[in-house]
């Protein structure tokens, strides 16, 4: 056992702890947007994307059970998610501020993808979805969506894009080896 970890000698540990290993696994950073029942956008930062079925075509998330922006949008029955680039760590930041979730799209250019949910301008990748199942899960909702429509066509000034990392706390790009 590491001499860095919490844990008790019955096996049970801190949520610090436990915060701290799982941030040794890195992501990718999305912000997964929709629009309120009065078509106001709506937006959040979100690590725990996944892609789940290729067949029927369905991806997953876990927005933390009393988050405003989930609040906000669920009944619309669709969002989209947006891979940010290296480029829009700033966005991941806006979108990941507690107590902000009105005004978060302030000075954030967007257009709508088929289901209205807001494509932020210049994202690596977006994925545009109806609700198909919100189970819940510890303090967790893990809501799985079908995929409607996708693409990766953003500018990114003639550039391959490169995407956000998220590890240990901290933002990062991608340098592919070779
Ligand atoms: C890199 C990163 C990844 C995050 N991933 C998640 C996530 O998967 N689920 C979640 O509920 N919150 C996640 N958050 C935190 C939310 O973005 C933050 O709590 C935000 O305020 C939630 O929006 P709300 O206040 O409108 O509910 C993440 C934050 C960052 C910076």
């Amino acid at each position: 056992m590491s001499d860095q970890t919490s844990e008790q000698s019955d096996g049970s540990f801190d949520a610090g702890h436990f915060r701290t290993v799982m941030g040794h696994f890195p992501t990718g950073v999305t912000v997964v947007t929709g629009l309120d029942a009065d078509g106001a956008p709506h937006g959040f930062t979100i690590g725990s994307f996944t892609s789940v079925s290729l067949d029927p075509p369905m991806v997953g998330f876990l927005p933390q059970i009393g988050s405003a922006t989930w609040e906000a949008i669920a009944a619309s029955g669709s969002f989209c998610v947006n891979v940010l680039s290296d480029q829009q760590s700033d966005l991941c930041w806006k979108f990941a501020k507690s107590g902000t979730d009105e005004t978060r799209f302030d000075d954030v250019d967007w257009h709508g993808a088929p289901t209205g949910s807001p494509i932020l301008d210049r994202a690596v990748a977006w994925i545009d979805c109806t609700v198909e199942e919100v189970y819940d899960m510890g303090d967790h909702h893990f809501v799985l969506g079908r995929v409607g429509s996708l693409d990766a066509d953003a500018d990114h000034d003639g550039n391959p894009p490169v995407p956000l990392l998220f590890f240990k706390g901290a933002l990062g790009g991608f340098a592919a080896e070779g």
